[in-house]
C-alpha cells in the first residue's frame, strides 16, 4: 500500500500498512485508531519525563542518555531493553499498564499526546534535527523496517515527506506546533548537532532539567555508554531482537550517526527546491539547524 495524499483510510479495518488518523499516517502494525483515542485521556505520573522527537531525530539516542541520568548504580533497570524502559505511548507493542517504565516517548503531534501533559507539571524533552539528515535517515528506516512500505526512490521519498504523507506526519507541522505551545509547558529542546558536538554539555543540561546531580564517575560512564559504537554493540539499545520489525539484511539502524550525509544524497537541485520550501515555511522559525 502506498502512500495516498487522496486516501479516505480512516480508522479502516483493511490490513494495509498505513492508514489515516486526524489526517496523519500511521502504522498498522505498530497503532491502532482506537489506542490513538483512547490515549488522549490516558493518566500519566507527572515525574515520568517525557520525550518528544518526529522520528529518527536522534529518538533512542536521547532514550539512552535520559534513562542512564535516572537509573541508580547498578539500577536492574539497565538490563532490561531501553524501548521497554521508555516505551512508545502509541504503540500497540507496548502496554503500559503492566510495565515499570521511566520515560514515555512519542512521536505523536501537539494534538494528540494525552492532554494530562499539556501543562507544565510534566518535563519534556523534544530532540530536533537537521530536516535533510531526517529525510535521509527515514529515507533509510524505510528500506529495512517491516512496518514500512520501501520508497520507490530518493526524489519519490523527498517529495512524500516534504508533503507530510510519511509516518507522523508533516516534519514543518510537528516540529511549529510543539515550539507554537512552548510557553505553556516545561520543555526542552535538544538539537542532535549538539548532541554530536559536545554531548557532555548536553547531558549536564539534560540532567540538570531532570533534577538530577551526576558525579564526574557517573558522567563519564554515561557518556560511554551513549557512543554509536556501543549503542550499536549493546544488545539492550541496538534492536538486535526485534527481528519481526526490521530486516537488519537491508540496512542498519545503528547506520552513520553523523550530521551532514544529506550531502551525499541530495542533488543540488533537490536541494536548491528543498531550500526554497523550506524558506517559505520555517523562515520565521527562531530554531536554527546546524549543516542546512
Ligand atoms: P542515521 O540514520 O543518520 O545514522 P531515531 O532514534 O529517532 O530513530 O534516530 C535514529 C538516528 O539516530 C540514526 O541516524 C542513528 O544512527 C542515530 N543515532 C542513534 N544513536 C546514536 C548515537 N549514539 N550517536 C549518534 N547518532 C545516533
Amino acid at each position: 500500500q502506498k502512500y495516498d495524499k487522496n486516501s479516505t483510510m480512516e480508522n479502516s479495518e483493511e490490513p494495509m500498512t498505513y492508514f489515516r488518523h486526524n489526517g496523519i499516517i500511521f502504522c498498522s502494525q505498530l497503532h491502532k485508531a482506537e489506542r490513538l483515542e483512547e490515549l488522549k485521556d490516558f493518566n500519566i505520573d507527572p515525574h515520568i519525563p517525557v520525550l518528544i522527537t518526529y522520528p529518527k531525530s536522534g529518538t533512542t539516542w536521547m532514550q539512552q542518555i535520559m534513562s542512564l541520568i535516572l537509573c541508580n548504580d547498578n539500577d536492574s533497570k539497565k538490563v532490561i531493553n531501553l524501548y521497554e524502559r521508555a516505551p512508545w505511548m502509541e504503540s500497540v507493542r507496548f502496554k503500559l499498564e503492566s510495565m515499570d517504565y521511566q520515560i514515555l516517548t512519542t512521536h505523536l503531534n501537539y494534538q494528540m499526546v494525552p492532554n494530562c501533559v499539556k501543562n507544565k507539571m510534566f518535563k519534556i524533552i523534544y530532540v530536533t534535527r537537521n530536516p535533510k539528515d531526517v529525510i535521509v535517515s527515514s529515507y533509510h528506516f524505510h528500506e529495512y523496517s517491516r512496518f514500512l512500505e520501501a520508497p520507490k526512490n530518493f526524489q519519490d521519498f523527498l517529495e512524500n515527506f516534504v508533503e507530510g504523507n510519511v509516518f507522523f506526519g508533516s516534519w514543518f507541522e510537528h516540529i511549529r506546533d510543539w515550539h507554537s505551545h512552548k510557553d505553556e509547558l516545561n520543555i526542552l529542546f535538544v538539537a542532535y548537532e549538539d548532541m554530536k558536538n559536545d554531548l557532555q554539555s548536553v547531558v549536564q543540561k539534560v540532567a540538570s532539567f531532570l533534577n538530577k546531580k551526576l558525579d564526574e564517575e557517573t558522567l563519564e560512564s554515561i557518556l560511554n555508554q551513549c557512543t554509536f559504537k556501543h549503542m550499536k554493540e549493546n544488545p539492550k539499545t541496538n534492536y538486535k531482537s526485534v527481528s519481526d520489525l526490521f530486516n537488519f539484511e537491508s540496512g542498519s539502524f545503528y547506520r552513520k550517526g553523523i550530521t551532514g550525509d544529506w550531502k551525499n544524497y541530495f542533488l543540488v537541485s533537490q536541494n536548491e527546491w528543498f531550500d526554497a520550501i523550506y524558506q517559505k515555511k520555517m523562515g520565521d522559525f527562531p530554531l536554527k539547524f546546524d549543516n542546512m
